[in-house]
């Protein structure tokens, strides 16, 4: 019998209980044994559960117990839930996380302190929630150098705009449904100001090209500025509106990466993902681009993912998973001013000053003084330069890159 804990009783930490004792049978033939979840960390009251008498509230206690070999950090956050990550590890358990947090910021230092301990630190759940993604990357995809990463990495934005899109519904009705469905953070605020795909897009870079791409430092914009009018627009251009995050790598190595909205062609594959589903586009120099698609949040789908990993961890615990990339110095992240993108330009002034300004690619008819540009493939800065410049004439009421 090999005995489990879990630190967190929130949405995916009740799922990763659920997901034990669903699948208990099918567990126990996978890892050859029975796997019993022996406690369960958190602060709050959870004893008329029928599992109530596992709950602790001493970290300690999992941690001192050598019949615990693996734990999942489903917590959230960088605080308590990076130290008591850092003391299982040092007390040689394995720790499996969907906590992309603690993965993007603290991933590094954690992965060295799994290795000089001889355990697994794993994060299958960190990225696309249900979606496999970063097996793949380490293994099925191992032998490629890749070209870019592409990808709707965020459920609760990907229902908001679908919602907004197809139904027409409010993006508060829209949030507050997907906070219903169990999709978005604790504070949405990291869902619809991109900070959530952030992280992932950093997770996935780091993999990619083997050092750190800093949350912080990575270009980061949401989709609470996206109206009615640009999805009218967007579907006029043949396009919709989605919230991608997009790490391209350039021949010295380097990478551009960042979080914005984006209008995407509908004929694109990406343009077909929908609701709560993620998709995430790979582009290997070997494969060429290979699509993963599922749902990106919810409980059981992201439970099903730190629930295999702890299944990994334990068939894997005396040849342990090797899994590393470097603490930021080789400063590989690339500014945007030289990323090359057609853009879509919301406009309220005059033509003249679009068609001086701008490099036209197609032009509207103006509604009430309001324009539809598309301007042809600029890098970034030349388009700060010229939105700028426009700003000074009239108003740029909404721009976004085009894919
Ligand atoms: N809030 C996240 C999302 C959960 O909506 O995608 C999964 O990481």
């Amino acid at each position: 019998m090999v005995k489990v804990a879990i630190m967190g009783h929130g949405t995916v930490g009740s799922g990763v209980y659920e997901v034990f004792e669903m699948n208990a049978e099918k567990i126990a033939r996978t890892v050859g044994e029975p796997v019993e979840v022996k406690y369960v960390l958190d602060l709050r009251d959870f004893s008329s559960l029928p599992y109530g008498h596992k709950f602790v509230t001493d970290f300690s206690v999992i941690e001192n117990d050598p019949e615990v070999t693996v734990v999942a950090e489903v917590m959230g956050g960088v605080g308590a839930a990076y130290q008591f990550t850092k003391r299982c590890l040092e007390a040689g358990k394995s720790v499996c996380t969907s906590n992309k947090e603690l993965v993007a910021t603290k991933g590094d230092e954690l992965l060295k302190i799994a290795e000089e301990h001889g355990v697994n630190y794993m994060f299958e759940a960190s990225v696309g929630g249900g979606i496999p993604i970063i097996r793949p990357m380490l293994q099925c995809l191992a032998a490629n150098e890749f070209n870019q990463i592409c990808g709707i990495l965020n459920g609760t934005t990907n229902y908001i705009l679908t919602q907004m899109i197809h139904n027409g519904v409010t993006f508060e009705d829209a949030l507050r449904q997907a906070q219903v469905n169990g999709y978005a953070e604790k504070d949405p605020t990291a869902d619809i100001e991109g900070h959530d795909a952030c992280r992932k897009i950093c997770i996935l870079s780091d993999l990619a090209y083997g050092d750190k791409f800093d949350p912080d430092t990575v270009s980061c914009e949401g989709i609470t500025k996206i109206t009615l009018e640009d999805v009218a627009n967007a579907d006029k251009l043949g396009c919709v509106i989605k919230l991608l995050g997009r790490s391209v790598r350039c021949e010295d190595g380097t990478a551009y990466a960042y979080v914005a909205p984006h209008l995407i062609h509908k004929e694109s594959p990406l343009a077909a993902v929908e609701d709560v589903f993620n998709a995430i586009m790979v582009d290997g120099n070997a494969t060429g681009e290979v699509m993963f698609y599922g749902k990106g949040a919810g409980k059981l789908a992201t439970a099903s993912a730190v629930v295999a990993d702890m299944l990994d961890s334990i068939e894997h615990k005396d040849n342990r998973r090797r899994i590393m990339w470097g603490d930021g110095s080789k400063k590989l992240l690339r500014p945007l001013d030289t990323l090359r993108s057609a853009w879509y330009v919301r406009f309220k002034g005059a033509r003249e000053d679009i068609e001086s300004i701008l490099p036209v690619e197609s032009l509207s008819e103006p509604v009430e003084g309001v324009f539809v540009v598309q301007t042809s493939k600029i890098p970034t800065a030349e388009m700060d330069a010229a939105a700028e410049k426009l700003n000074a004439v009239g108003k740029v009421c909404a721009a976004m890159r085009i894919l």
